[in-house]
C-alpha cells in the first residue's frame, strides 16, 4: 500500500513547530501508519494502532539501540525484552513501590514550599527553572541518597543527560554522553558500596539489597538503573507541571473550576497528561514484517509510537481536542502501556498534584509572556514564562 508522503524526522521534532497536534491529526487521517520521508523511521498515530504496538513486544522489540543489539551496552529496563526485562522489572518493582513514592510526599511538599516561595517572590517567572525543573532532580537525588554536599555535581550531571536524553532516548546511542556517565557511574558505584556494608533508607538502598527468585541486582544494572531514573523520571515531571501550567494559562475558565473544586485536581493532572504528552513517542524494532492497520511495517524497522497523537485519537476520546478537567475514564498514553508502562507514574503523579495544589490557593490566574515553542521533544519548553496575578 502506497502512503502519502509525511514530514522527515527532522521534521517531526523540530519543523513541526510551535504545534505538533494539527500534523498528528492530519497523520490519523490521512497516513495513520506510515513511513516519514527520508528517515527509515514509521510512525503509528492512531490510539489503536499505537495500543497493538505497545501490547506486542514479541513483535515490536525495545531493543532498539545499535549499540544494545551488538551487545556493547548492558541490558536496560526501558530497552529490553522479556526475559530480560522480565527479571529486572520484579526486581525495580520491588523497591520502589507505591509505599516508597508515598513515604517521598514530606519531601516533595516541602521542596515545593520552598521553590513556589521563592518563585513568587516576583509577579513574573520563569516556572522551568523556578519549579519545575529543580523539584523531580532534587526528589530523584533523594531517593539515590545523594548527599546534599553532592547535589550541585548531581544536577550538572542531570543537565547534561537531560539536554540529550531526546537523543538518547530515540536512538538508543548515549555515546554522547559518555563522560557524564562515567562520572556518575564512578560516584554511584561508591555509593553502592557503601550501601552493602551500612544500608540507608532511600531508594537506591533498597534496590541494593532486594532480592527475589530472580536473584540480586548486579552492580551494573544497579548502575543502569540509576541512570535511567535521571533519563526517564526529570524532563518528562518538568514537562508535566509545565504543560497543566501552560493549560491552566490557556484555559482560565478550567482554572477557575479547580480552583473552586480542588477535588478536580487529580483529574485535571490526568487531563493535562493527556492533552499535552510530556514524552510524545517512543521507539520499537519491528522484528518480523507485521501488519499495523492494514499496512505493512517490514522487518528491522524502528517505530515511533506517536502517544502524543494517540492521546487525541477522537475514535478514543470525545472531544479529543478539548481540554475537560473532569474526563473519565481517562485512558491517555502518556506513561505507555504493557510491559514498559512507567514505573514512576505515581511518582510523577504526586509530584505533579502536590505542587499544583501549592500553587492553587496563591496565584488566581497564570498568564503566558512568551509562547513557547510546543516542541515534541521530551519535557516540552526549555523555559516557559508567566506572569502571576496573586489570589
Ligand atoms: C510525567 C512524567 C512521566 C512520563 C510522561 C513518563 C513516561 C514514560 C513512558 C511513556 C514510558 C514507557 C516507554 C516505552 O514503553 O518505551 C516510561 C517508562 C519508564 N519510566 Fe516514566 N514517565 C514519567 C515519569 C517517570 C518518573 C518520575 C520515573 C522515575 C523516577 C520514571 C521511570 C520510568 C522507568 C524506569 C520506565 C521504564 C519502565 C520499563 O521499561 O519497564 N518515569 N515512562
Amino acid at each position: 500500500m502506497t502512503q502519502p508522503a509525511a514530514p522527515g524526522f527532522q521534521g517531526l521534532l523540530q519543523g513541526v513547530g510551535a504545534n505538533p497536534y494539527p500534523f498528528f491529526s492530519q497523520l490519523r487521517r490521512t497516513a495513520p501508519v506510515t513511513q516519514l520521508g527520508g528517515t527509515g523511521l514509521w510512525a503509528v498515530a492512531r490510539y489503536a494502532d499505537c495500543v497493538r504496538v505497545l501490547r506486542d513486544p514479541d513483535t515490536f522489540s525495545s531493543v532498539v539501540g545499535v549499540r544494545q543489539l551488538t551487545g556493547e551496552l548492558p541490558p536496560s529496563l526501558l530497552f529490553s525484552d522479556p526475559p530480560v526485562h522480565t527479571r529486572l522489572r520484579s526486581l525495580v518493582a520491588k523497591a520502589f513501590t507505591p509505599r516508597m513514592v508515598e513515604l517521598q510526599r514530606p519531601a516533595i511538599e516541602s521542596y515545593s514550599e520552598k521553590l513556589i516561595d521563592a518563585m513568587l517572590q516576583s509577579e513574573e517567572a520563569d516556572v522551568v527553572a523556578g519549579l519545575a525543573y529543580p523539584l523531580p532532580v532534587q526528589v530523584i537525588a533523594t531517593m539515590l541518597g545523594v548527599a546534599d554536599g553532592d547535589l550541585a555535581t548531581f544536577k550538572r550531571w542531570s543537565d547534561d543527560i537531560i539536554e540529550n536524553v531526546g537523543y538518547v532516548l530515540l536512538t538508543g546511542d548515549d555515546s554522547v554522553i559518555a563522560e557524564t556517565n562515567r562520572q556518575l557511574d564512578a560516584y554511584f558505584s561508591a555509593r553502592i558500596e557503601k550501601l552493602r556494608r551500612e544500608p540507608e533508607p532511600n531508594l537506591l538502598s533498597d534496590l541494593v539489597h532486594v532480592e527475589t527468585e530472580e536473584g540480586k541486582l548486579s552492580l551494573d544494572e544497579l548502575l543502569m538503573f540509576s541512570r535511567l531514573l535521571l533519563v526517564a523520571g526529570n524532563e518528562t515531571t518538568t514537562g508535566l507541571i509545565v504543560n497543566a501550567i501552560r493549560a491552566f494559562a490557556e484555559f482560565p475558565e478550567v482554572y477557575d473550576r479547580v480552583r473552586a473544586e480542588p477535588g478536580l485536581l487529580r483529574t485535571a493532572v490526568e487531563e493535562a497528561l493527556r492533552y499535552y504528552a510530556p514524552f510524545p513517542a517512543t521507539i520499537r524494532r519491528a522484528v518480523r514484517d507485521a501488519d499495523v492497520g492494514g499496512v505493512t511495517i517490514p522487518a528491522n524497522a524502528r517505530v515511533l509510537v506517536l502517544l502524543g497523537s494517540a492521546n487525541r485519537d477522537e475514535a478514543e476520546f470525545e472531544r479529543p481536542d478539548e481540554f475537560i478537567p473532569d474526563r473519565e475514564p481517562n485512558r491517555h498514553l502518556s506513561f505507555g502501556m504493557g510491559i514498559h508502562y512507567c514505573l514512576g507514574a505515581p511518582l510523577a503523579r504526586l509530584e505533579a498534584n502536590v505542587a499544583l495544589s501549592k500553587l492553587l490557593p496563591r496565584v488566581r490566574r497564570f498568564e503566558l509572556i512568551d509562547d513557547p515553542a510546543m516542541s515534541v521533544r521530551p519535557g516540552g519548553p526549555k523555559s516557559f514564562r508567566v506572569r502571576f496575578h496573586f489570589a
